[in-house]
């Protein structure tokens, strides 16, 4: 892509050459602005007929912006851990999932082609502070802690934290959590929660992702894992012999993160947001992959 551009700008200072060949000094300063009036029209809505004086100097440079300007060619690159589902997981060679099909709508909206990113979870937020994304979606709950190195959008869904057992486990609930060993995805709000237990004699331990956690389960090495709520019940689904406790022990917000400032993507994101809740969008694409109880 960088080649087409500068192909383009290229094309477009020899016009601004050209049209300041043989003149005076007032004519240059005409021909600079030429340049960028031609580079930006090109860039933006470029038709057969913007390109027409831009192909006779660089033809095949020109044409190929041409198609990609009908395509808008700006990436918006989203960070997420596809070990979440239905919110972002693997299917096949595709990553799929409620965060997915959301980013996806708001790239759309904002005339962006969206570019998925899967990393571990603990590394999104990095990811975002150090410009590589754009967008943090991963089933991410908002936080004080997170608020301190992020922004984050309106919220898009709500969700909660539960604990997973066997299903002849003596946990009943999250006071028996007590002196046991938790299963965890390591820097998840689940994390956290865990780690309060620690107080209570209470061993956390932390994988890189949570169906690893209920796994290490299913094995004997721990007692519970404390999870969000919809992956729990995909997990629960795929596994014979284990159970989601009743009660669970939060309740939580999910939304986009973006990097601390950036206000103008964050205004951005919240308008798309808001339009597909607004138009029902949103609602349908949870609906998609979660079936109501
Ligand atoms: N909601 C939890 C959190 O924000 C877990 C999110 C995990 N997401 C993921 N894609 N693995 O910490």
């Amino acid at each position: 892509m960088k080649k087409q551009v500068i192909a383009l700008l290229t094309a477009a200072m020899m016009v601004g050459a050209m049209a300041g060949c043989g003149s005076g000094g007032a004519d240059a300063t005409t021909a600079a602005a030429d340049t960028t009036a031609a580079t930006t029209t090109a860039a933006e809505t470029t038709t057969a007929e913007d390109t027409k004086a831009a192909d006779t100097e660089a033809e095949d440079g020109a044409e190929t912006t041409a198609a990609e300007a009908g395509a808008d060619g700006k990436v918006l690159v989203m960070a997420t851990n596809a070990e979440f589902p239905p919110y972002e997981y693997h299917d096949g060679g595709d990553i799929v999932g409620i965060d997915v099909e959301v980013a996806e709508a708001i790239a759309e909206k904002l005339g962006m082609t969206l570019e998925v990113e899967d990393i571990a979870f603990d590394s999104i937020i990095p990811e975002l502070e150090s410009g590589k994304a754009d967008i943090g979606v991963a089933g991410m709950t908002v936080n004080e802690d997170r608020l301190k190195n992020v922004d984050f959008t309106d919220p898009y869904t709500t969700a909660s934290q539960v604990i997973i057992v066997k299903e002849d486990s003596d946990i009943a609930g999250p006071d028996d959590l007590k002196g046991k060993y938790i299963g965890v995805q390591l820097g998840t709000t689940g994390d956290i929660y865990a780690s309060d237990y620690e107080a209570d004699g209470s061993t956390i331990e932390r994988y890189n992702k949570g169906f690893e956690a209920v796994q290490a389960m299913q094995q004997g090495k721990i007692d519970a894992v404390v999870i969000d709520q919809e992956p729990a019940k995909v997990f629960v689904s795929q596994n014979e012999g284990i159970k989601i406790l009743d009660e669970a022990l939060t309740v939580e917000e999910y939304a986009i993160a973006i990097k601390k400032g950036n206000t103008e993507l964050l205004d951005q994101v919240n308008g798309a947001l808001g339009e597909l809740k607004e138009s029902g969008e949103l609602q349908a694409i949870i609906d998609k992959y979660i079936s109501a109880e």
